[in-house]
């Protein structure tokens, strides 16, 4: 349990220089877990070193496997191989978490041994039937709470065929447990999604040498087959880097380079909203760190318009949108937002929460069931409530930069869990933050 600490954030400077901030968690989790059941070593650098992706490498040590760091971001896993887990010895606990719960159901489904998985109250109170259901559809046997939540039993042994799954929602979490449950399962399994969402599973998967196909009956794969140990390089968290997208966007005077930055097609929606409400957001230096693409974005200070945001552009900007929402608050005219229910849902209700605290801040924000409506203008100084969710902590620091007085955020320890050291790396580009115990 982290202490209860709060952020005093008092604007600050034009944001200048260049950064780099945090590996990318989802990456970051998908690389301990494949890993964790290849042949062989897996050499990870730029592994995020937050508490979410550490839950994931505490989880497999407690299955037996070696892994060493992380270090400056680097981590050693010796593979066990995809039958060489061990049985845990007690429940594994993972925090704040949905990624570790959402792709331990899928990878333990198909194991010998039974386990248990549990989290903090946030991650306790998020929907999990959404993957229990399809695997168990596939053969596998796991006990939620009544209400669908942690903690989850899992009973082991059983035998899992595969399946041709249509996602009902549009969750890169789902599609990617039922895809390591197949690797575990007889015959070929697909997997469709409404709407196209994170592929870091279907690319990793593909870099540890398994067959992952694209077809019509969606993205398939064969079970059976065994994983070999790569290199990987993890880039920089695109979702990490929104919140320095939106500060230099909304700090009049910045010029800030954000380096090394994962800018995977399924990962950019942040960037193509906010250029379509007028940001300048230049790419450059476009390579690739093995499957994944990376650049820096180069941001300038740009006044921002109100937009309807395109439903399709949601689940490429899921975790973006408390940012997006300070963004809107400071833009000229309306931004709505529909078609995104599944921010309800998150570490915290961010559509609730955000819009209790843009209005705490003098915005007028108004929720919908499925998105929201806010009016751009001005914010004044006060007091919100993260409620525990990192994003929402880090948003609201950065609203801070257009505030007329300080901002006090309430419950910020959560930004560890996707961005340690937030407030250094913050106050270093020029943002005025300090750390206060509750
Ligand atoms: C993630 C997928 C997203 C995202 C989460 C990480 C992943 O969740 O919100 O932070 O690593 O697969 P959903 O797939 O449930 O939308």
């Amino acid at each position: 349990m982290n202490p209860r600490i709060d952020y005093l954030a008092r604007g600050g400077g034009p944001l200048t220089g260049s950064l780099r901030v945090p590996g990318d968690k989802s990456i970051s989790h998908r690389a301990v877990m494949l890993g964790a059941i290849a042949d062989g070593v897996t050499e990870v650098t730029g592994f995020l070193e937050g508490e979410d992706a550490l839950a994931t490498v505490a989880a497999f040590r407690a299955m037996g496997v070696d892994i060493q760091g992380p270090e400056d971001g680097r981590v050693t896993i010796r593979g066990v191989g995809r039958d060489g887990l061990q049985a845990p010895q007690g429940p594994l606990y993972l925090g704040n978490s949905g990624t570790s719960m959402r792709l331990l159901a899928g990878l333990l489904a198909g194991q010998r041994f039974d386990s248990e998985l549990t989290g903090d109250a946030s991650l306790s109170r998020r929907p999990m039937r959404r993957v229990t259901r399809p695997l168990a559809e596939m053969g596998a046997r796991i006990d939620t709470t009544p209400e669908g939540t942690a903690p989850l039993y899992i009973h082991g042994g059983q035998r899992l065929r595969a399946i041709d799954y249509d996602l009902p929602v549009a969750s890169a979490q789902v599609k990617s447990a039922i895809l390591l449950a197949g690797l575990y399962a007889e015959g070929r399994t697909c997997v469709r999604e409404p709407a196209v969402t994170r592929d870091h599973t279907e690319r990793m998967l593909r870099a540890f040498g398994f067959e992952v196909t694209r077809e019509d009956h969606g993205i398939c794969l064969v079970g059976g087959g065994r994983l070999s140990a790569t290199a990987l390089q993890v880039p920089a968290d695109i979702s990490s880097a929104a919140f320095f997208l939106v500060a230099a966007t909304i700090a009049p005077g910045s010029e800030l380079v954000l380096k090394d930055v994962g800018i995977n097609p399924t990962r950019t929606g942040v960037i193509h909203i906010l250029r379509e409400m007028g940001a300048d957001i230049h790419i450059e230096n476009e390579r690739t760190f093995g499957d994944e693409p990376v650049a820096d974005l180069r941001v300038r200070h740009a006044p921002l318009h109100g937009i309807h945001i395109p439903e399709d552009l949601v689940p490429l900007a899921i975790d973006e949108f408390p940012v997006l929402f300070v963004a809107a608050a400071l833009a000229e005219g309306e931004t709505v937002l529909t078609g995104a229910e599944e921010l309800r849902v998150k570490e915290s209700d961010r559509i609730q929460v955000m819009a209790d605290g843009l209005q705490a801040l003098g915005a007028r924000a108004e929720p919908t069931a499925d998105g929201i409506r806010i009016h751009g203008g001005s914010l004044h100084g006060g007091t919100v409530d993260s409620h525990g969710d990192h994003r929402i902590a880090m948003a609201f620091t950065v609203a801070s930069l257009r505030t007329d007085g300080p901002v006090r955020i309430r419950d910020c320890a959560n930004v560890a869990t996707s961005f340690p050291g937030f407030p250094e790396l913050a106050s270093q580009a020029g943002l005025d933050v300090e750390v206060v115990t509750a």
